[in-house]
């Protein structure tokens, strides 16, 4: 069983080795994989992942009306004309139950598309770490933990994300590289107080300036959620194909 860590998509050096064939995991902590994990909780149908604004948009127009919502941030804040932003909050029963969301964030959805190769791909954030890591435990797979970063930056909160995933997947170190140990370890020293080493972390300190302070509260909620979000076919949903 090999397992191995990724600080970003950009790191992913040969995706047909480390990602084809293996069970994956996007991890964006703060705050895009949280979202879609929310969405789905609370009843969304259905997310779809897109790179850029203006595909968003087309993606958008051609869904039936009424059935969709556009979402996503650029800079943190909602994108001009969209329905919402990338706030968990905001993503309550009333606002999604049954409706399609088409989704673009800077970084979030992007890693997630990066990654469409993988044999399964699942999206975790600190909100449904455990059961994603029993998930990617009982899968049998090599798996891969893919941390979406920030424009190509390592973020702390996403390994240690990885390293909450890793531990409850109960898969052995002995075949984990060395980020992933580190992972576990540093997640393992903050357990006792990882809402202190999420608060610091660097994204963390910008959203909480920019207003969105209590999204990054919502994010730093361990296993708060039992879903697990699975991407298949240009399309996000809580089963796996
Ligand atoms: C992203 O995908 O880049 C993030 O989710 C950014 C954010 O905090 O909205």
């Amino acid at each position: 069983m090999r397992i191995h860590t990724f600080p970003t998509p950009q790191s992913i050096v040969d995706p047909g080795e480390t990602v084809r064939g293996r069970f994956a995991v996007v991890i964006d902590t703060l705050r895009a994989t949280t979202v879609i994990a929310a969405a789905l909780a609370a009843g969304a149908e259905r997310i779809i992942p897109v790179a850029e604004v203006e595909e968003a948009r087309k993606v958008y127009a051609g869904l039936p009306e009424g059935a969709a919502l556009l979402c996503g941030e650029r800079g943190g804040n909602r994108i001009e004309g969209f329905h919402h932003g990338n706030s968990p909050l905001e993503f309550t029963p009333e606002a999604v139950r049954g409706r399609t969301l088409v989704m673009t964030t800077t970084n979030g959805t992007r890693a997630i598309l990066a990654c469409a190769g993988a044999a399964k791909l699942a999206l975790g954030a600190m909100v449904n770490a455990s059961a994603v890591g029993r998930a990617a435990g009982a899968s049998g797979m090599d798996v891969a933990a893919v941390c979406a970063g920030t424009r190509g930056f390592f973020t702390l909160e996403d390994v240690l994300t990885a390293g909450a995933i890793l531990s409850a997947s109960g898969l052995p170190e002995d075949g984990m590289d060395d980020l992933s140990r580190l992972a576990v370890d540093i997640y393992r020293r903050n357990a006792g107080d990882l809402t202190g080493a999420l608060r610091g972390c660097a994204h963390a300190r910008f959203l909480a300036e920019a207003g969105y302070g209590k999204d990054v509260e919502y994010c730093m909620g361990l296993d708060r959620l039992d879903t697990v979000p699975y991407y298949a076919g240009g399309e996000i949903r809580l089963t796996s194909n």
